[in-house]
């Protein structure tokens, strides 16, 4: 699905540039140029952006539970 008409970029394209670290709409904006056309799509891409952002996070902040958990387990084992 086309998230931006006016660049041809699509929602999965958009997904991708914040998964590769770019998380704000601005650097969504500079690396594909999505919503710097015509605008209509800019409040969905800034959603898209905000939204994609916080898996992000989150995934980032399950990793680090886990690292945590398996840190601790690992020293409950030891003598
Ligand atoms: S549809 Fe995205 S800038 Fe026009």
């Amino acid at each position: 699905m086309l998230m931006c008409l006016c660049y041809g970029i699509s929602c999965s394209e958009i997904k991708k540039i914040v998964q590769s670290g770019i998380i704000t709409t601005e650097g969504v904006q500079n690396e594909c140029q999505a919503g710097t056309g015509c605008g209509c799509c800019l409040d969905a891409l800034k959603l898209m952006v905000e939204s994609e952002a916080n898996k992000q996070q989150n995934e980032l902040t399950l990793t680090n539970a886990h690292a945590v958990v398996v840190r601790g387990s690992s020293r409950s084992q030891c003598p």
